[in-house]
């Protein structure tokens, strides 16, 4: 029997001599192939609706380092421009979307079952990169986690403090909860959809899980990702999860852990890799954490960096990637150098 894939090996509990790597944004701007192919295709949402293109941007950074994953390209917003929200991308300005601050803009919106009819394309990217990666390769699907994906909806674009969301929650929970309930509906329908098309481990990124606190965490980070990671479970029983509450208390990500029901935990690059080890690793496996900015300017403290996090998350399950995103300023070959660090013997 061939050997189970490294990354679902780690997801299942095992500990490896050496962890599996791969990055968040490992497609992006960093590579000049990517931003060929970027060009090529024009407008970012074109790049993500064209599954040739697409397929071809997942597979240029396992190509170029041999990751021990593939994630889908695509993006958190194509949930919204499904439902309806008039996505775009405007250079150097971010995301824009039409804003859902009313009844009226909530009505407007289309049904959970609806998104497959724009999301077509992306499951097709899937069945192409399943025929397409090497047989040791596995395949990450995603979808954002329903708060940050709402607070880019009610805002109509990215926000430092995501304070019109909070806003809309303090002043009309109602539509608010209406919100979120359709957004946990589609992540569920999108997910289940990008499994049946290939996609073995599924992450939720909750990028903005940082500014909920107490009550407001419970009930909107932590019970809409538990509430995916149930339905995808009767979905489709032993696809894991992986989570990311990016910014969360040290308490909170425990206990993401405990009653999530995901099978890794993703931490951001403030989180310490010993407290991970000591109070994280007990309970699932984690994944994390270099800082970016060490993609940017690599050298001897990369080299020591990697070494470490590698070092202090050694006794248990454990997937190598940065805290966040690759940064488009960052050196390709700081990329390779982490790679060849992280695969050292030692
Ligand atoms: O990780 C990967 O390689 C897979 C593809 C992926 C993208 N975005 C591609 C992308 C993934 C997993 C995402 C997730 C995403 N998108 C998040 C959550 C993770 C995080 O970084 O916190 C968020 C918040 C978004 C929303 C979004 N998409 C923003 C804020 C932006 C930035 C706008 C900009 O110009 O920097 C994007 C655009 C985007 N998504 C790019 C890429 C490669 C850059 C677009 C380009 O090529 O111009």
């Amino acid at each position: 029997m061939a050997q189970m894939k490294t990354i679902l090996r780690a997801l299942n509990g095992e500990t490896q001599p050496v962890p599996p790597v791969w990055m968040m944004r490992q497609a992006g701007r960093y590579l000049p192939e990517y931003r060929a192919t970027r060009a090529r295709a024009g407008d970012f949402l074109t790049l993500c609706y064209t599954p040739d293109l697409a397929a071809e941007v997942t597979l240029q950074p396992i190509r170029r380092y041999g990751f021990d994953a593939a994630i889908l390209f695509a993006d958190i917003l194509l949930i919204p421009d499904a439902l309806g929200a008039e996505v775009g991308f405007v250079k150097g300005e971010g995301p824009k979307l039409s804003t859902v601050t009313t009844d009226a803009d909530f009505a407007r919106l289309g049904d959970a079952e609806g998104v497959h009819a724009t999301l077509s394309p992306v499951y097709e990217t899937l069945r192409i990169l399943r025929g397409a990666l090497p047989a040791e390769t596995a395949l990450i699907g995603f979808a954002g986690a329903p708060w940050t994906v709402a607070t880019y909806m009610i805002a109509g674009h990215g926000t430092p403090d995501q304070g019109p969301a909070h806003r809309l929650k303090d002043e009309n929970r109602a539509l608010f909860d209406a919100l979120m309930a359709r957004l946990t509906e589609a992540t569920i329908e999108y997910l289940s959809a990008q499994i049946e098309a290939g996609a073995e481990v599924v992450k939720l990124f909750d990028s903005w899980a940082g500014s909920l606190e107490g009550p407001d965490f419970a009930a909107y980070s932590l019970g809409p990702i538990r509430a995916i990671t149930h339905a995808l479970q009767q979905r489709h029983p032993g696809v894991p999860v992986i989570a990311f509450p990016r910014g969360t208390s040290r308490a909170n990500y425990v206990t993401f852990a405990q009653e999530t029901g995901v099978r890794a935990v993703a931490i951001d690059e403030h989180a310490d890799a010993d407290w991970a080890a000591q109070a994280l690793q007990p309970l699932t496996c984690v994944q994390g954490n270099l800082a970016p900015g060490h993609m940017v300017t690599g050298g001897a403290p990369l080299v020591e960096e990697v070494r470490r996090i590698r070092r202090a998350l050694s006794g248990g399950p454990h997937i190598f990637n940065l805290g966040h995103g690759i940064t488009p300023d960052a050196d390709p070959e700081n990329v390779a150098l982490m790679i060849e660090t992280l695969r050292e013997t030692a």
